[in-house]
């Protein structure tokens, strides 16, 4: 029998809610399908300054490179927003990203046919079916490039840089046209290069990485016309690949259009398929502890570790079907509609478990 170890960052806010949730359906599924799981705790973002001084402290990159998979809730919160950048939340999350090299970000946009109507895109945009995926570049451009600032005579500046090598740009243009290939073949590759010489290198390189995916139809777009297409023909798009800040942007603007945000699941992956997991919203501050967080995110980040890390594609399915019949029958507070019980965080999590 397989075992998996599994390193959880619980994180702030209602990450360990939501994350306790995902650990009893990833336990359930294990059972079902005959793998094992065990689980090791480490510290990341607020609880980890709180209780080291840092948002990363090296044993959580120790722990994390020790295991097969790593599943995160979610970091940061007001009680942190006061502190310097280099010691915020997120540099803890930006760090464990870079020290993991976990370059590839995989962010599904899909709708669940429960819960059409709480797009707020019209039915006949949405159409019968809306299914993208994003494919972020996730350790690169703006996020980790130069920065700083400056005073001339008194005069402050400040500056970031987006810069990108053509590996960094071949590696991720790799990632998306396999994907794409398990999925409608169509790559829209996603850049500024009407105005920034980054993007030019951006779109030239990743011509150049199509020609070896002759199966895959690649076409671009501007990021501005992008984000307006994504409301007016969502349904144009498969495979979405660009840049770190972009995708950052675009891929909330593609979670809105499911619904919720509290139903997308993430996948960030180095080239050995290793992999963080993690829902795409925050930790929520406001309601935290109070057993309302929608958990279907994170239950949904462990069907993605169970398809891209560990390789059962059964248990991933099931767990999708699950969360799916669960739609139908009850709903957190956020997705909530009449005719259907609100349900708790940890209800939720049992109500996908029992349909597993
Ligand atoms: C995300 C978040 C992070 C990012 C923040 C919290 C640093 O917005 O994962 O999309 O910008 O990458
Ligand atoms: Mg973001």
């Amino acid at each position: 029998m397989n075992t998996y170890t599994i390193t959880l960052l619980k994180g702030d806010g209602i990450g360990p809610e939501i994350v306790d949730q995902a650990v009893k359906v990833l336990d359930r599924a294990a059972e079902k399908f005959g793998f094992g799981v065990t689980y090791q705790r480490a510290l990341l973002g607020g609880e980890a300054i709180d209780q080291t001084g840092a948002p990363l402290p090296e044993q959580t990159v120790q722990l994390c490179k020790a295991s097969d998979s790593v599943l995160l809730g979610a970091v940061g919160g007001p009680k942190w927003d006061t502190l310097p950048g280099d010691q915020r939340p997120e540099k803890g999350l930006l760090g464990i990203r870079a020290a993991l090299g976990l370059y590839a970000n995989l962010r599904p946009a899909t709708i669940f046919k429960p819960l059409k109507a709480a797009s707020p895109l019209k039915d006949s945009i949405i159409g019968d079916r809306l299914d993208i995926m994003i494919v972020r570049e996730l350790t690169g451009g703006i996020y980790f490039g130069d920065r700083g600032r400056e005073d001339q005579n008194g005069v402050q500046s400040a500056y970031d840089t987006e810069r990108y090598s053509v590996p960094e740009i071949q590696r991720i243009a790799h990632t998306a046209f396999k994907i794409a290939m398990q999925r409608n073949k169509r790559v829209c590759s996603v850049d500024k290069a009407n105005v920034l010489e980054s993007s030019r290198l951006w779109r030239e390189t990743v011509t150049e990485v199509a020609r070896q995916y002759p199966e895959v139809q690649l076409s671009y777009m501007y990021v501005d016309n992008c984000a307006m297409q994504l409301v007016r023909n969502p349904g144009q798009f498969d495979v979405i690949v660009t840049s770190n800040i972009f995708g950052d942007i675009l891929s909330d603007e593609a979670s809105m259009i499911s619904g919720s945000i509290g139903m997308l699941a993430s996948a960030s992956l180095s080239d050995t398929n290793f992999g963080l997991y993690e829902p795409i919203h925050g930790s929520a501050p406001d309601i935290a502890g109070k057993g309302i967080a929608n958990p279907l995110a994170t239950i949904l980040s462990v069907s993605m570790m169970l398809k891209y890390s560990l390789n059962q594609m059964q248990a991933a399915n099931a767990i999708e079907q699950a969360v799916s019949k669960a739609l139908e029958s009850a709903r957190t507070p956020d997705i909530a509609v009449a005719g259907l019980p609100t349900v708790s965080t940890a209800e939720m999590g049992d109500l996908v478990c029992s349909l597993l």
